[in-house]
């Protein structure tokens, strides 16, 4: 049904978790894989997690937000593929929460450096690289949809992602690629854990009560629920859906 035979899929941020089961899922229908991570032994470890080494699997350590580290991972796919059909820029971080007059310049510059000028920096650099019927996926957030006390990187960097994947939807669209995000809620993985610990030392409580707190469906979500969806914008099913958000967030965004 996804149809992904003989299609390549560049996955960023794909020795963690979302990345990692995106890539299992996107695999199993049929792309060839491209992992890219700056964690060396995450990517090693994600490799042996899809069954590697094999001839469909390339793993690549580079630094998403540096043009050099676009240029290194873009050519290595084409080197080994022969192009990118499907771009996942998934790639994150998420800096620190803290009040206004202690948030440090230095994380909100990093947390900016990965989100936005990675994301941009993917698209630049993969686009020359992509067809007719290619789709790029950009993992915004909640996030990217609402605000929270205190995470001034993070949140700033998910809603600039809406507005990198709008600009990228007009103008690739008369080239016949589609540019969509999407919008996981908290997801049951370390990335979110960390943020819970984090969040709860500013608003004094409880940082995982909180979020399922106000979700509607009252659970976050698991790593292969944002995988299925990634799947469905990836490919030819969403054939005529470009400039979405695609929220995987059990209501939170409502
Ligand atoms: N976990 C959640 O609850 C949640 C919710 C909404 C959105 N997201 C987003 O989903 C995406 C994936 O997050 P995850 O939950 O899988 O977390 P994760 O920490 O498991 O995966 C993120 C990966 O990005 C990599 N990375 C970070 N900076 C990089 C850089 N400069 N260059 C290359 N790789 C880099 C990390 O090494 C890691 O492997 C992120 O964009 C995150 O913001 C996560």
């Amino acid at each position: 049904m996804f149809g992904l035979d003989g299609k390549t899929a560049l996955v960023t941020g794909g020795a963690g978790s979302i990345g990692l089961e995106s890539a299992r899922l996107l695999r199993a229908h049929g792309a060839r894989i491209a992992l890219v991570d700056r964690d060396a032994a995450g990517l090693a470890r994600a490799e042996a997690a899809l069954g590697g080494p094999a001839g469909d699997i390339l793993t690549v350590e580079a630094d998403v937000a540096t043009p050099e580290g676009a240029a290194h991972y873009v050519a290595a796919t084409v080197a080994r593929f022969g192009g990118i059909d499907i771009l996942f820029s998934n790639a994150g971080n998420f800096g620190v929460a803290a009040p206004i007059e202690e948030y440090p310049l230095e994380a909100f510059d990093a947390v900016l450096a990965v989100h936005v000028r990675g994301a941009f920096l993917a698209a630049q650099h993969a686009v020359p690289h992509m067809k007719r019927g290619g789709s790029i996926v950009i993992t915004s957030s909640v996030a990217g949809l609402r605000g929270d006390p205190g995470v001034y990187g993070y949140i700033t960097a998910k809603h600039a992602q809406t507005g990198l994947m709008r600009v990228l939807a007009k103008e690739l669209a008369p080239r016949g690629i589609r540019v969509n995000t999407v919008n996981p809620g908290p997801v049951d993985n370390g990335f979110q854990k960390a943020v819970e610990d984090d969040l709860g030392q500013v608003i004094g409580r409880d940082g995982t009560e909180f979020f399922n707190d106000i979700i509607p469906m009252g659970r976050h979500a698991r790593p292969e629920e944002v995988a299925r969806s990634v799947l469905y914008l990836a490919s030819d099913q969403s054939s005529f859906t470009t400039g979405a958000i695609l929220s995987v967030d059990g209501g939170m965004s409502v």
